[in-house]
């Protein structure tokens, strides 16, 4: 437990867990899962989702921030993400940390020193981290401002 009263890093998990099973993944056959908590204690899921170009791949973390964003939620407080191959179900091999490009798109949307980053490899293996250790000294909105 901790930071958010009502949400639980175990329900974030199986949130992520949950959302895992719709990875479209035939071309890495690598499934990711993540959920985000808001500020307001909402919770969107997203999954990778691959494209024959390769390029057009958008990663779990993305698909759940933007789904967020898009329903007008700006302020991430947590996000829980479990990856694993495709003959994994229900306990990973390995934790998933979030590619430099969800690290950035998670800094526009969060406190850096407050976003809790749970890596998962099961749902009571996990890890927590903050956005800041994973993405010190970083480049954000408020520089611009
Ligand atoms: N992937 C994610 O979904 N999140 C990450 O942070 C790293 C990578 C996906 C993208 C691609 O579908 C697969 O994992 C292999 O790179």
């Amino acid at each position: 437990m901790w930071i958010k009263k009502i949400v639980s890093a175990s329900e974030l998990i199986d949130a992520a867990f949950e959302a895992r099973k719709n990875s479209y993944a035939p071309y890495s056959n690598y499934r990711v899962g993540a959920c985000v908590l808001c500020e307001n204690d909402r919770m969107y899921q997203g999954c990778n989702i691959e494209n024959a170009s390769y390029g057009a791949t958008n990663c779990a973390e993305r698909t759940a921030v933007f789904k967020a964003v898009s329903e007008g939620n700006k302020k991430i407080t947590a996000v829980a993400i479990v990856g694993g191959r495709d003959d994994e179900e229900n306990e990973m091999s390995d934790y998933a940390f979030p590619c430099g490009v969800c690290r950035q798109v998670l800094r526009e949307f969060s406190v850096p020193s407050e976003l809790q980053v749970i890596v998962a490899r099961s749902r009571t293996d996990y890890r927590t981290y903050t956005l800041e250790e994973l993405l010190p000294q970083s480049f954000g909105p408020e520089k611009l401002g």
